[in-house]
């Protein structure tokens, strides 16, 4: 794992999207996947703003994002899919059948799953994956004890990310206690891995960098991804 440090949140997004930029400059149908929270939204803001300023063309650039609530509908405030559009669909020059989000309403989340995987497996599998990192080491929502062969499924959310997400709710009763996440192994296929990392989550890289690869922490699988590179902001 290559590691870039950073002097604050500003450079960290910027150097992720200039990363992103270079490859759609390099691949203009670019296979990107995408995470939400709190850490890339300023890269968001910076990807639109090179848009608007002409400096990338996402007319065929086709993303995946990693996860959703399971439950909640696209147009639900909290939904992955609302964070998407309001901080980077609706923004970019885009094409809407481009754009993979797994859908939180399912009635049958294994076939919804499913058949995820196969549209990454359509599109060539994806070229770049955008990462971040929860405080329990998750990647995704693939929380400590997820198999490092999963694939995109449906999952039980940690009490650690319950409380952790649950402050973006009116109430941490209404966050669901399920989502559908890719898998360990979905993630694991990109070419290349960019794993953002804020200051806040200082212990928790600490952790994944020193201790062996183990599920119960999934990011250490990165550890063994032929290219990933974290970028991490130092105080
Ligand atoms: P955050 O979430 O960017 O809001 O810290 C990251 C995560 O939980 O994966």
């Amino acid at each position: 794992m290559q590691i870039i440090k950073v002097k604050n949140y500003q450079e960290l997004s910027q150097k992720v999207a200039e990363i992103v930029k270079n490859h759609i400059q390099l691949k203009s149908n670019l296979v990107l996947g995408l995470p939400t929270g709190s850490t890339p939204i300023l890269m968001y803001k910076l990807l639109v703003k090179m848009n608007k300023k002409g400096e990338i063309n996402f007319s065929q650039v086709i993303t995946f994002n990693l996860d959703e609530y399971f439950g909640l509908s696209a147009n639900n405030i909290q939904s992955y899919h609302y964070f998407m559009d309001k901080n980077l669909f609706s923004k970019i020059n885009i094409k809407k059948e481009n754009i993979h989000l797994l859908d939180g309403k399912t009635k049958n989340p294994q076939t919804e799953c499913d058949k995820y995987e196969q549209e990454i497996n359509e599109a060539g599998g994806i070229d770049l994956q955008i990462l971040s990192i929860g405080h329990n080491g998750h990647v995704a929502f693939n929380e400590p004890g997820s198999p490092f062969n999963s694939k995109t499924r449906l999952v039980n959310l940690d009490r650690e990310t319950k409380i952790n997400n649950g402050r973006y709710f009116d109430s941490a009763g209404k966050m669901p206690n399920q989502a559908l996440t890719m898998g360990i192994a979905t993630i694991m296929s990109a070419q290349e891995i960019i794993l953002m990392a804020t200051k806040n989550k200082k212990e928790i890289i600490e952790k994944t960098l020193k201790n062996m690869v183990t599920e119960q922490i999934p990011a250490t699988i990165l550890k063994q991804h032929p290219n990933c590179t974290l970028i991490i902001e130092q105080e």
